[in-house]
């Protein structure tokens, strides 16, 4: 785990709950102790069948919350102080009992109420056996959560507690570890005060009333920066095509169809942006004309011409409208070779960041990407990772450019 000063001093809530992974909070607790955080953990009744509070209690210096109606401490809103002052809650082991309680709400124990009276970042790390992971019920728990911008450790693939082998094993301590440390981290709210504006998805340009051309741009990419920039503290406005993912919480959405709207669009945010990052999959070509009747194939035989021409340049479009201070990032997805290409593409259209992604294999959809970032301070390769993950470190970027956060 890298950095771990950035812990000194924050206080991380634990919560620890009834599965049988609860021992492994302990390594947890403990590292997260030495790293400088002030470490208080919650457990829930039936976390304390597996383990001893006394336990955490040694290695974090501090007596372990398990009841509501003990009296934390002297105030009324006892109930709520930790959750209040966390710099983070971290769920380790989560049950499926806890991941459903917290989708739907929940106040019915400490660490529920913790949770839910909570503005700070909460990351939940799910431990069960295989079939209780892949129900369907836990499924959409899961997805709730994470929509609400919570963020899933994802359990690991091995043998369970029961003899069989299948995901559901508690996280590895270092994955969870990093999280936080993440969290933490998007927490000092780098771009508190700042605007930013993200394109996402799929462009569709109309063919006839009922047919398009568009792409297989999913979204995820874009709509991943939007939350990560949105956990720095950004006000973000997210402009996007038709794609199946949910809108991240506390993000402006703009919905938009056409390369037209999408300029549109940008341009009416332009004037307050402090970055714009054009992630969006914006078509070169549409129809030269749309037809405004349906085309019918009795009509056009057996083969048909379409004639296309290209679409508004966005880019040039932002660029040459935008003010001294405004930071535009481009994406380049090649099958080629996408990091010439997106030297060229930094050079000819003038932006401050081009993130070239190789499109060869199959990353439309897919949960990974493997990118470069390129700036005229040179390349910076990054490792396949997660697109969130690209997504954070797309921020700091944006956030070291960008600079201090506005009071
Ligand atoms: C031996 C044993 C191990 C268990 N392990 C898990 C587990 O790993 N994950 C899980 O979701 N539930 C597990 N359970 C079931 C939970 O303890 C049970 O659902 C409980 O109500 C959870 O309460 P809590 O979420 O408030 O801690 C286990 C139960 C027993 C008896």
């Amino acid at each position: 785990m890298n950095d771990l000063g950035i812990l000194k001093g924050k206080l991380v809530v634990l919560g620890v709950s009834g599965s049988i992974a609860a021992y492994k909070a302990v390594e947890l607790a403990r590292h997260l102790t030495q790293a400088g955080a002030a470490v208080q953990v919650v457990m829930t009744r039936s976390a304390t069948e597996f383990v001893q509070p006394l336990t955490f209690q040694a290695l974090t210096y501090r007596p372990v919350e398990i009841e509501m109606f003990s009296g934390i401490d002297d105030r009324a809103a006892g109930h709520v102080s930790m959750g209040v002052n966390a710099d983070c809650i971290v769920i380790a082991p989560a049950t499926a009992h806890v991941v459903a309680r917290l989708a739907h709400g929940f106040a019915d124990d400490l660490l529920a109420t913790t949770v839910l009276a909570s503005s700070a970042p909460v990351i939940v790390a799910p431990a069960m056996e295989t079939h209780m992971w892949q129900n369907a019920a836990t499924r959409a728990n899961v997805a709730a959560l994470r929509a609400r911008g919570v963020r899933v450790v994802e359990p690991e693939s091995g043998e369970l507690a029961s003899g069989m082998r299948g995901q559901g094993r508690l996280a590895a301590i270092e994955r969870i570890e990093a999280e936080v440390l993440d969290a933490v981290r998007a927490r000092s709210r780098r771009l508190a005060g700042r605007c930013i504006v993200v394109t996402a998805g799929p462009t569709l340009e109309p063919i006839d009333p009922v047919r398009v051309i568009t792409n297989r741009s999913s979204g995820k990419m874009g709509y991943a920066i939007a939350s990560a920039a949105r956990d720095a503290g950004a006000e973000v406005t997210l402009i996007t095509g038709p794609t199946a993912l949910d809108a991240p919480y506390g993000v402006r959405v703009v919905p938009i169809e056409t390369v037209a709207e999408l300029r549109d669009a940008v341009l009416a945010c332009l004037p307050d942006a402090d970055a714009v990052v054009m992630a969006a999959a914006i078509a070169d070509y549409g129809a030269a004309e749309m037809s405004p009747a349906k085309l019918k194939k009795k009509d056009l035989g057996d083969e048909m011409t379409l004639r296309l021409v290209r679409t508004p340049d966005v880019l040039s479009a932002v660029v040459g409208a935008r003010g001294s201070g405004t930071l535009v990032v481009g994406f380049k997805a090649e099958t080629g070779d996408p990091v010439a290409e997106a030297e060229r593409m930094l050079k000819e259209k003038g932006l401050d960041l081009v993130v070239a992604n190789d499109v060869s294999e199959d990353v439309f959809g897919s949960e990974t990407d493997e990118v470069t970032f390129v700036s005229v301070d040179g390349t910076e390769r990054l490792e396949r990772m997660p697109k969130i993950e690209v997504a954070r470190r797309l921020v700091e970027k944006i956030a070291e450019r960008i600079g201090q956060p506005r009071s």
